[in-house]
């Protein structure tokens, strides 16, 4: 299929579904086109949950080779989630499933992509994970990276189903927000997984991040660092740092040395 056709029938996907096919491959493709683009690459897509995005920058580079790591079983839906908009996966995209920690046996990439994973690697993880990483991109590779939203940031418990938009998962004690959980509409399940992800988010900041891929071998090529454009409530300015409680998303571009 062509990336014209492709794109006429992405546009009429869900908008959540619309904007892993579309849109965040082609930000991706905008941060890569000073450094040679997609054509022609081996990508990886670490963390790519269902694999949306990695299926948008397969179909929007035909000659590239997209492979999905995920730690869970995800991209097995994928297909039945691109059906009803008449896609069906494209040859140049495959997925591995991996255990937590690992990434996968291939090497050689071009280009390591991943988008709202690396909040969620432990602290005690994070710098094997990115050494991991590092032996699987060619030298001189490259790996985007998205993290959003980070722990201090308004959002940053990812506990959108309990409404805490507004920094509650620092301002409240642990056991109030284990309340807020067991009081809530979802079931035991989805409890404890909400609970197991919340436990497990790392604490880094934009400068702990940055500061962890240099230690780790990472040149950064390009940044973004977003900010959100309220105050954060003044009990949390006596404890914590501003630009950390503020800063809700940073994008980095960057070489393995
Ligand atoms: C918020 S989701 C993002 C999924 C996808 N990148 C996207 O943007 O739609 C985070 C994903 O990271 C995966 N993940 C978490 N830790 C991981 C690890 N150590 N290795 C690989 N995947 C991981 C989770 O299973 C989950 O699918």
């Amino acid at each position: 299929m062509d990336a014209d056709r492709f794109r006429s029938l992405a546009e009429t996907a869900p908008p959540d579904l619309r904007q892993k096919l579309l849109v965040l491959p082609s930000i991706v493709a905008d941060w890569l086109e000073p450094h040679g683009g997609l054509a022609g690459r081996k990508i990886m897509d670490f963390g790519c949950g269902l694999g949306e995005l990695a299926a948008g920058l397969a179909f929007s580079a035909p000659t590239a080779s997209v492979i999905g790591l995920e730690v869970t079983d995800q991209p097995t839906q994928l297909p039945t989630t691109l059906e009803p908009i008449g896609l069906a996966l494209p040859p140049n995209l495959s997925f591995r499933e991996v255990a937590l920690g690992e990434v996968g046996d291939e090497n050689e990439f071009d280009l390591i992509v991943s988008w709202s994973v690396f909040e969620h690697i432990q602290r005690n993880q994070f710098n094997a994970v990115m050494a991991r990483l590092k032996t699987r991109l060619k030298p001189g590779g490259l790996l985007f990276m998205q993290v959003s939203p980070l722990f201090f940031s308004p959002e940053g418990s990812h506990f959108w189903a309990l409404g805490y938009t507004d920094w509650q998962h620092l301002t409240r004690e642990l056991s109030e927000v284990r309340g807020d959980l067991d009081a809530s509409v979802l079931n035991d399940r989805q409890r404890e997984l909400h609970w197991k992800l919340f436990l497990r988010l790392n604490r880094f900041t934009a400068p702990d991040f940055e500061r962890r891929l240099a230690a780790a071998g990472y040149s950064v090529l390009r940044r973004q660092i977003d900010r959100i454009d309220r105050e954060p409530p003044a009990e949390l300015l006596t404890a914590y740092d501003r630009d950390a409680l503020m800063t809700e998303q940073i994008v980095l571009l960057l070489r393995r040395n």
